[in-house]
């Protein structure tokens, strides 16, 4: 663990030779959600690829690049791109790029995904705020020796997504006249969508919505003391309350739909 450690101060120093930024908020991009990028100005952008120990990931509809920039007077850096567990990544890989917006001074971490929705009042299209995850993953990223310098052993995980926050992020939905829900975020390993049979059970178990991203990142920025609000495009109603199949072409369509709100 002490050369992971190593790898994120590497991968940190390259990032700064490039780039002369200090971000203070990051914002993990979701499936079609790359399109907000859009809204950054004076925007600096670097390649996964080029990244020392940086993964790169290669499901369609991410960029794999983080993008600089600025909206007002606040410095943010977008992931437009993230690694999945199922594409064969380590948990260390999939979390790596956290411990190093971490490491660059981010402080506040926005993650965003496309998922199913399990709660029969929500609709394709819609966004819930994250207000708790259920970790079905049988994995966690903080398995393996603990490297004191990054976070406690044993982190406190009453508070996932911070209640100031969501708090916050309702108050502008309203000022905005987005509409929103909110719910529990359920992780499956994917890659395959759910049976009907696992969604009736995860109904049961208080999910909301069902995906195969975000609660890694959540888990690790927690870990490291950073504040974390998390927001869901429901893509599609989760198996067998949708009547109709589920494809990933689907999901990128009604994600790029919402990406403005
Ligand atoms: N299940 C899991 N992940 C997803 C879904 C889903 O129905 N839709 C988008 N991502």
């Amino acid at each position: 663990f002490f050369m992971f450690y190593d790898q994120i101060l590497e991968a940190v120093t390259y990032i700064q030779s490039k780039i002369n930024r200090k971000p203070s908020y990051a914002i993990v991009l979701g499936s079609g959600l790359d399109a907000f990028v859009d809204n950054l100005l004076d925007k600096e952008v670097i390649s996964y690829s080029s990244i020392p120990y940086f993964p790169s990931s290669n499901v369609k509809g991410h960029k794999d690049q983080l993008v600089f920039g600025k909206i007002k007077d606040k410095e943010i850096v977008c992931m437009q791109g993230r690694f999945h567990y199922y594409e064969g990544f380590t948990m260390s890989q999939v979390t790596f790029p956290i411990y190093v917006l971490h490491q660059l001074g981010v402080k506040n971490l926005i993650v965003t995904n496309a998922c199913g929705g399990i709660n029969e009042s929500f609709h394709p299209g819609d966004l819930m705020i994250i207000e708790d995850y259920i970790n079905f993953l049988g994995v966690n990223p903080l398995i393996g020796e603990n490297d004191e310098r990054l976070g406690p052993r044993f982190p406190d995980m009453s508070e996932p997504y911070n209640l100031k926050w969501i708090q916050f992020a309702k108050d502008c939905a309203g000022q905005c006249q987005i509409p929103y829900k909110t719910g529990v975020y359920a992780l499956f390993n994917g890659p395959c969508f759910e049976t009907a049979a696992e969604i009736r059970a995860f109904k049961v178990l208080g999910a909301d919505a069902v995906g195969m991203s975000t609660v890694p990142e959540t888990i690790v920025a927690n870990y490291l003391k950073m504040r974390v609000l998390g927001i869901s495009c429901i893509t599609n109603m989760a198996t067998g309350i949708s009547q109709t199949k589920h494809s990933h072409e689907e999901v990128l369509k009604v994600a790029n739909r919402v990406s403005d709100d």
